[in-house]
């Protein structure tokens, strides 16, 4: 199923005209990828919201601005990883997607990326990407914080998506975000050690809803 793509450019084109299962008719369109594209450090998310339908990139809404946040704590900017997501089409009513929809569409798109990429280290945000990255059976509360190999070759963990995050109240999302920051930091940690050159923040944090506007205008103008 991997169609492999010479760069990002060609990837993209492919994919914001792709229509291979139905998720796409309830979609303005599918989304893509935001960052940098030499990152060592990759963040994959489950698929996007609303917000993120609407700009055509992954994780700028909600659950975007509580991680840039998380990313900050441990010395990090949007700009300077790689962020994507599992699914690349919005499930109508924001709905969970199944495990064989998030298969088909990381198989198509997912690891194609990943081949351009070629991360030194990944980390899921929740189960959808878990579940695509270290298998079926794995389960965010038991195997997050773990390190695990995937089938890129690359080291990953899993942590709490933010979207988890933002449901809690009280003691517990105290206890959740701070299992994220050292989720994060073991994350970061590794991918210092394995690219030591690389910068992982930028002075200036990026506007991510301000970078992606005109995409916003042309897709709202293309529904
Ligand atoms: N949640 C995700 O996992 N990805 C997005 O892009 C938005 C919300």
């Amino acid at each position: 199923m991997l169609t492999s793509f010479a760069t990002h450019a060609e990837l993209e084109e492919a994919l914001l005209g792709c229509d291979r299962c139905p998720l796409r008719r309830d979609a303005i369109g599918p989304t893509s990828y935001n960052g940098a594209i030499d990152s060592p450090l990759v963040i994959v998310g489950e698929g996007p919201g609303g917000v993120e339908d609407e700009y055509g990139v992954p994780l700028v809404g909600p659950s975007g601005q509580l991680l840039d946040k998380a990313l900050a704590s441990v010395g990090v900017t949007r700009d300077r990883v790689y962020v994507s997501n599992i699914l690349k089409c919005r499930p109508k009513g924001n709905r969970t997607p199944t495990v064989d929809e998030g298969r088909f569409c990381a198989m198509n798109w997912l690891d194609g990326e990943m081949a351009l990429v070629r991360p030194k280290v990944i980390v899921a945000l929740g189960s959808v990407a878990l579940k695509y990255l270290m298998g079926p059976d794995a389960r965010i509360t038991k195997d997050r914080g773990r390190w695990f190999e995937t089938k890129y070759g690359v080291p990953a963990m899993a942590t709490y998506h933010p979207a988890y995050l933002l449901r809690l109240t009280g003691q517990d999302v105290v206890k959740a975000k701070w299992e994220v920051f050292y989720d994060l930091k073991a994350a970061v940690e590794r991918c210092r050690e394995l690219a030591p050159g690389y910068e992982l923040a930028s002075a200036e944090k990026p506007d991510l809803l301000a970078m992606y506007e005109g995409r916003r205008l042309e897709r709202r103008g293309g529904r």
